[in-house]
């Protein structure tokens, strides 16, 4: 990992500098070989031009045509794009993506400075992915293999924005998600920060991510690992809903050293009643806590669209689960925890502690609570 990684970033500064090169259109640097070049795009048509041909690619402003992904799928293997200006997107109401990449040992970085702004403000209507407008995802990373996501600045995605599927050692790091202009008259809805289905070998490193729905959501997928992000007015780091999907099992997954404020809920696992499927192998640890608002932890078996059926299954077990280290405060009326299970085994609670803001303890839920987990 260490070794791959700093030839990465060799790579990194490689392409930085040939994010000098600008012009009105892509053209080739001298340095590159045939079929090698390093490109520049300006114009949304370019980008067709580019893709078979340019092994470092620099996208200055662009305006992504109402309508239109901005399409980066298939790069050649060991390609890097540069993004360096403002990247604007058409309105339309359709399903998107806005952004799509695939393809083998890819880097894709931003530049400070540089933003891709989804204009979700034109697509909230308060109803996310479950009714009026059709609301564009933001950014497919799917089919990404041995590659890597730096230093993008997001803003304002339609509704989910990372959709992360069939992917393979990925690292993405230090990405920010500013949906916060969705707060304004509770019209953001389902930005979820990343949704991660059918994938392994993933590293999400010193996100931030402020949104109206899961910070991160795993579908499914194995050998995950959350790092050092921060999450802020969503509802906080997930599992779930696991079930009713092609692939239903979520494993060896690793959330650490991170920070949820101002959530509904802070750590969550949920399973779908009467699916089948597992969970299993779950580390939560050193996760610090604040303003949430109405659980600090909750594992529930019972949700069926998008909601609570109150009534848990065991179709979708969930096995050796450790919190640790979590700590912090929830708001006033806040529960500690919920836990509503049919199959739970093996837990382990070591150095969770959380307070309500009136200094009370707060209360928790709990039905079909495995040993482990103090109720
Ligand atoms: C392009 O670069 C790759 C990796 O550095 C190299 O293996 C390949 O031979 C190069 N292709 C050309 C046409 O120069
Ligand atoms: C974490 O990400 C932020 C951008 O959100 C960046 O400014 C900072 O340098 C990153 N920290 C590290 C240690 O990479
Ligand atoms: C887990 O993923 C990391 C990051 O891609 C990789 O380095 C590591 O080898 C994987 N571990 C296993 C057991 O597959
Ligand atoms: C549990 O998952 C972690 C990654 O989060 C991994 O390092 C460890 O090997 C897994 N344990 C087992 C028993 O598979
Ligand atoms: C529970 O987790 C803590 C922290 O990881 C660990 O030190 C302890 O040994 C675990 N307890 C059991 C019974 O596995």
């Amino acid at each position: 990992m260490q070794i791959t990684f700093a030839i990465l970033v060799a790579l990194l500064q490689f392409a930085t500098t040939v994010s000098a090169v600008h012009g009105r259109h892509w053209r080739r640097a001298q340095h590159g070989n045939a079929g090698n070049a390093s490109c520049t795009v300006t114009c949304f048509d370019d980008i067709a031009k580019v893709k078979g041909r340019c092994t470092s690619i620099t996208i200055g402003d662009l305006e992504v045509p109402a309508g239109k992904t901005l399409d980066l799928t298939k790069l050649k293997d060991g390609t890097s794009v540069l993004f360096t200006g403002l990247v604007t997107f058409g309105y339309k109401p359709w399903a998107g993506p806005l952004v799509s990449v695939s393809g083998t040992n890819i880097i894709v970085t931003g530049k400070p400075g540089h933003l891709l702004d989804g204009g979700g403000a034109r697509w909230w209507d308060g109803k996310g992915s479950n009714g009026g407008k059709t609301k564009p995802k933001f950014f497919f990373a799917r089919s990404l293999t041995s590659s890597v996501l730096k230093g993008l600045n997001i803003r304002n995605t339609p509704v989910h924005c990372f959709s992360i599927g069939g992917s393979k050692d990925l690292l993405i790091d230090s990405v920010t998600i500013d949906n916060k202009d969705g707060d304004k008259g509770d019209l953001g809805h389902n930005t979820d920060g990343f949704d991660v289905g059918s994938s392994s070998g993933i590293i999400i490193n010193n996100a931030t991510v402020y949104n109206q729905d899961d910070c991160l959501a795993i579908n499914s997928g194995r050998n995950i690992t959350f790092t050092n992000g921060y999450c802020s007015g969503g509802h906080g780091l997930s599992i779930g809903s696991v079930g009713n999907r092609a692939d239903n099992v979520v494993q060896d997954v690793l959330i650490s050293s991170s920070t949820v404020v101002n959530s509904a809920q802070a750590l969550r696992i949920k399973t779908i009643h009467g699916a089948t499927g597992s969970v299993s192998n779950i580390t939560y640890s050193n996760i610090k806590l604040a303003g949430i608002t109405k659980y600090g932890i909750v594992i529930q078996q019972d949700y069926l669209n998008g909601s609570p059926t109150g009534e848990p299954t065991a179709g979708v077990p969930i096995k050796h689960v450790t919190f640790s280290r979590v700590t912090g405060t929830l708001a006033t009326g806040a529960k500690n925890k919920y836990i509503l299970c049919a199959s739970c085994s093996n837990f382990n609670f070591s150095n969770v502690k959380l307070v309500s803001a009136t200094g009370l303890p707060p209360k928790s839920v709990c039905k079909g609570a495995p040993s482990g987990v103090p109720c």
